[in-house]
């Protein structure tokens, strides 16, 4: 395709841009926005513009002028690293090879993140373009996109994207007739949370059992099939053609000193409104849960918020006005990662809690580095006990003892950051695992074998009500024509102070 042709495209559906005029243009993705127009079109993504960011690379910069204005737009990866976009880049570029690879990264493991299978569904042109500029300013004409097989419409998505880019030779050989080349294909992920690190994934393209590898070498120097390879986040690509089309300096307008752009969160949780929000980096906590998440499910008290997903950390309440960048939260032990964000109201149990994500890394570490493998098995034996009243004082020495042995000597991020859970709650909630282990409480109620339910006497009025609900039988009519609790065969699920109209079930 010639850009003359690119331009008749758009002038004969400029139409579509009309139906883009409720978005903030300001945003990257506008995901936020109640936006009609679905991008994955390609005749759609053209009238907004699509592909005139791989024109004006292509035609108008050359190679290390791309680079140049990813470094100056201070882009840092969305995958949770936070690594400068334009720094990978150029190590890249610089790599003296006849082949090199793009990849993209949506392989997502974070549980309750959907940000990037929105992007690939809804913005695949968006990342067909990105990687096509990556590869013309590093010197690659390969690109492979890992997206995990459970994300079916992305798939089919990304696939139609591919087949329709390619039969206006917007993808393929000699793109706007230069001597550029670039072909994408889909290598689909079978959903492993390690997979999404990078070496894994690579290991994973190249057919292999998905674990990581000691960095350096970096992929940037030797990655897929031993060459060199540029991989970056999907959100991170998701960026580029805004970036190239309207300049760094417009980048730089949004966002923070030190991180520039906006991040698009997915909120989760005890929150009224969860879904995808977008916003400049550097917006508060508060501003996400509360603005944008309608504030806390049933208007009880916020707690803590989850952020960076299972590896992340719990940040309490009292830090609500903190700017969301990638310093300010590593500085709380916790992290930006790919935007998972998870609300606790008051009903949370911060020990369960950090049972409950170091479950999630038990179960997903590949294996491959004791510290991860053993360590987190033994962590989260420790917070069992702890959960079930058996916990000691000396409990707690080892937990972080061992969370910063784990942290410290793991392979990969995945054993790195897997601590992070224990260790904030730690800091933020020790009073919790101290009424654990002193008191034999749990103030939530969630840890069921330091919960007890008991009905007084003087307040029941024998409405029967909780009787018909236990869904074990556990409640009986004693002989003073009272309800009581069979402590033996109560689950302590907590169904009958639910019910009770007259607060006659006391949780201890
Ligand atoms: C356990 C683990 C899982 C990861 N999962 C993802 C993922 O699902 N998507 C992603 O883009 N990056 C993920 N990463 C980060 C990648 O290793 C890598 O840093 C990222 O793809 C680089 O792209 P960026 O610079 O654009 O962020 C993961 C890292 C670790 C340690």
């Amino acid at each position: 395709m010639k850009f003359e042709d690119l331009n008749e495209i758009k002038k004969k559906n400029i139409s579509f841009q009309k139906k883009l005029k409720n978005q903030k243009n300001n945003f990257i993705l506008s995901i936020k926005d109640d936006c009609k127009t679905k991008l994955e079109n390609i005749t759609e993504y053209i009238a907004c513009d699509g592909y005139f960011a791989l024109a004006k690379a292509l035609l108008t910069m050359n190679r290390q002028q791309v680079v140049d204005e990813i470094i100056k737009s201070d882009l840092r990866g969305r995958g949770g690293a936070g690594f400068p976009t334009g720094k990978k880049w150029e190590l890249c570029k610089n790599q003296e090879s006849e082949k090199k690879y793009v990849i993209c990264n949506c392989d997502e493991g974070d549980p309750g993140a959907f940000m990037d299978r929105t992007i690939a569904e809804d913005y695949p042109h968006a990342i067909l373009e990105a990687m096509a500029i990556a590869g013309y300013a590093i010197g690659a004409d390969e690109g492979i996109i890992y997206v995990r097989a459970e994300y079916p419409r992305a798939v089919e998505r990304l696939n139609q994207a591919i087949v329709d880019a390619s039969k206006l030779g917007l993808i393929g050989n000699n793109i706007f007739e230069t001597k550029f080349c670039f072909n994408v294909s889909l290598k689909l992920g079978a959903g492993a949370f390690v997979c999404g690190e990078e070496t894994a994934l690579i290991k994973s393209c190249e057919g292999q059992r998905g674990e990581p590898k000691l960095k350096p070498p970096y992929p940037a120097e030797r990655g897929y099939k031993d060459k060199p390879t540029l991989i970056n986040n999907i959100e991170t690509l998701a960026n580029i053609p805004k970036i190239i089309l309207n300049g760094s300096d417009w980048f730089c307008s949004l966002g923070e000193e030190n991180s520039k752009g906006t991040k698009v969160f997915a909120l989760s949780g005890k929150v009224k409104n969860a879904g995808l929000y977008e916003l400049p980096i550097g917006a508060t906590i508060k501003q996400l849960v509360y603005e944008c998440g309608g504030g806390v499910l049933n208007d009880k008290q916020l707690k803590a918020v989850q952020m960076g997903g299972p590896s992340g950390g719990c940040i309490p309440t009292k830090f609500c006005d903190t700017k969301i960048d990638y310093e300010s939260l590593k500085q709380l032990g916790a992290m930006m990662g790919s935007g998972g964000v998870i609300v606790m109201d008051e009903d949370t149990c911060m020990v369960d809690i950090s049972k409950f994500f170091l479950e999630f890394s038990v179960d997903e570490s590949c294996g491959k580095c004791t510290p991860c493998r053993i360590g987190n098995k033994r962590l989260h034996e420790i917070i069992q006990k702890i959960c079930e009243g058996l916990g000691t004082l000396s409990d707690l020495n080892e937990l972080e003892n061992l969370a910063n042995y784990i942290k410290d000597n793991s392979l990969c991020g995945l054993g790195q950051a897997s601590p992070n859970p224990v260790l904030s709650t730690l800091k933020y909630f020790k009073e919790e695992y101290l009424e654990h282990i002193l008191e034999k409480r749990c103030r939530a109620g969630v840890c069921k074998k330091l919960t007890k339910y008991n009905i007084m006497h003087d307040k029941c009025v024998a409405c029967s009500l909780c009787f018909k609900i236990c869904p074990v039988d556990a409640i009986y009519l004693d002989d003073d024509g009272k309800y009581t609790i069979d402590q033996n065969k109560c689950i302590r699920c907590g169904k009958c102070k639910a019910s009770c109209r007259f607060g006659a079930i006391e949780r201890k």
